[in-house]
């Protein structure tokens, strides 16, 4: 289940650090791109119906024994070929060019000058500026090719030859350090390979719902919703192929945010008039957490209690045997590319009810989390949730250091209600990666009127990050602290003060437990 086009081209994975943004960048071009390891077969790039193929940088040297190398028939299969950086010496490698290291490092923006007569810069400066990053260099172009571009270090920085549809280019055009890389790829993509831009949202979602119809038929089918954008826009995506077939599960475990709970029957239920069963379950999870502390712990009861909560539902939907996931591509690329179909377990929810049997329908499973976004729109969902920040599986339980009560939680809620309406006005949402509250366990002695108080601090946490596998803390600007700062003591009962975390990650993590 994909919203996969029948053309597309493939990006041959030789560990660049790259290939991602190389399928992203030909993805921006309206054509469809899939990444695939280095030693697929000619058979399987054929069976995968690709138009045209990539070949990526890579780390190793191509003349090195044990360097990655294509299958030989890859080669044979007449697609059209751009190899990039490393995949550009290896072109020249496997055909009879020439590559050595030179002892010269081209590392960064260098100016390249092109002869004016290739494919891949028709229409382009002769003098332009791109990004290298490499060691071997091309010496000689194979025979056939011919040399389009060098600079001062690169005698071949780019080859090509039309006649084989063979391309290569030293540089990364991928890269926003290459100002015209995508009118390079374009070139290649539009003039060399003869493919047209017609992947675009519209198309995606029309081939999306044209498979999701084909596999769930007449079933009934179930999807739960996390409130985030991928399970949203997986929810409106089946709906909108299967209609009332579907029904749609959120089950409020009393751990969310401030008006979460309205705006997903708002949404869902009132908007697309979607079949929504709403479990409010806050009570039996606040009991299942009394008493516990350690983090893992709080997870651990919240992920098992919510696979139980689900899973009654589920007994109750009977005949249903399709369960929608919000598989992203990212996640298949991650789990490797060579066991693409394994199935992640859904970390929102703090995983899969396992023994449940279930066809998983994953509609969002070959797009980026970007692309996600941009068909969410085009599905109508509402700005706040295609743009909203990740939020966890087990919610403000593990923004609450230690034990959760109701009271806790009640004033968590009310001041990260504060912090993010104040960044949202500030403009600051949508760059931040996260912005919350945390409630420490512990207090402090305060002073309001003639009083002495003794109450809790509200940490503030913002950090930008790309990925959450690092992440910077957020400069917020004064003004914006500030008002944060008053709103919060002035408005919620039982905080005296305000805080703000400046660690990054690592060595803090974004999240306090
Ligand atoms: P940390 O705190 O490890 O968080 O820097 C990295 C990212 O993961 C999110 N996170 C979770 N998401 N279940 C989730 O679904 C969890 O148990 C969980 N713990 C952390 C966190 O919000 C951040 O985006």
């Amino acid at each position: 289940m994909s919203a996969k086009p029948q053309e597309s081209v493939l990006v041959v994975d030789f560990g660049a650090q790259y290939a991602q943004l190389i399928a992203r960048r030909v993805r921006e071009c309206k054509v469809y791109s899939e990444i695939v390891p280095y030693d697929i077969s000619p058979e399987e790039i054929e069976r995968r119906g690709a138009a045209a193929l990539i070949f990526s940088g890579g780390p190793s040297s191509v003349y090195q024994e044990g360097a990655p190398r294509p299958d030989p028939g890859i080669l044979e299969l007449g697609l059209p070929v751009l190899g990039i950086c490393y995949g550009h010496q290896l072109l020249a490698q496997e055909l009879d060019g020439k590559v050595e290291a030179t002892g010269i490092r081209e590392y960064g923006k260098t100016e390249m000058n092109v002869k004016g007569n290739g494919i891949l810069f028709e229409g382009l400066p002769l003098e332009q500026t791109v990004w290298m990053s490499h060691g071997d260099s091309v010496r000689g172009a194979p025979s056939g090719f011919q040399i389009t571009a060098h600079t001062a270090a690169s005698p071949v920085a780019a080859m090509e030859d039309p006649e084989r549809r063979l391309y290569g280019v030293q540089f990364h055009p991928e890269v926003i350090h290459t100002p015209l890389g995508k009118d390079i790829l374009k070139n290649f993509l539009y003039g060399a390979a003869d493919l047209l831009p017609t992947w675009t949202m519209v198309s995606i979602i029309e081939q999306a719902v044209g498979e999701i119809r084909a596999k769930v038929g007449n079933n009934k089918i179930i999807c739960g919703l996390s409130g985030g954008v991928d399970s949203a826009t997986a929810a409106v995506l089946v709906h909108k192929a299967v209609g009332d077939q579907l029904t749609c599960v959120f089950v409020d475990h009393g751990l969310l945010r401030k008006r979460e709970g309205e705006q997903v029957e708002d949404t869902f239920r009132r908007h697309f008039h979607m079949n929504l069963i709403h479990v409010q379950a806050q009570q039996r999870f606040l009991a299942r957490l009394e008493g516990v502390t350690d983090p893992e712990v709080k997870r651990k009861t919240i992920g098992e209690e919510f696979i139980r909560v689900f899973e009654e539902v589920a007994r109750e939907l009977k005949d249903t045997h399709f369960l929608v996931q919000g598989t992203l591509y990212p996640d298949i690329i991650e789990s490797g590319t060579r066991d693409a179909a394994r199935i992640k377990s859904h970390h929102n929810v703090g995983g899969l009810p396992e023994e449940m049997d279930f066809t998983l329908v994953e509609p969002l499973r070959s797009l980026f989390k970007d692309e996600v976004r941009a068909a969410g729109e085009e599905l109508g969902l509402p700005e706040e949730i295609v743009w909203r920040q990740p939020f966890p599986g087990p919610g403000l339980a593990i923004r609450i250091i230690g034990e959760v009560t109701a009271e806790k939680l009640e004033i968590l809620r009310d001041a990260d209600d504060i912090v993010l309406d104040e960044i949202k006005r500030a403009g600051l949402y949508k760059e931040i990666w996260q912005s919350f509250a945390v409630l420490p366990d512990i207090k402090s002695v305060g002073v309001m009127g003639d009083e002495r108080t003794y109450a809790y601090p509200i940490v503030v946490r913002a950090v930008t990050s790309e990925d959450a596998m690092t992440a910077d803390w957020a400069r917020l600007p004064y003004e914006v602290m500030e008002r944060i700062s008053s709103r919060v003591i002035n408005e919620v009962k039982g905080v005296n003060r305000v805080v703000l975390d400046i660690s990054s990650k690592p060595p803090a993590t974004i999240e306090w437990e």
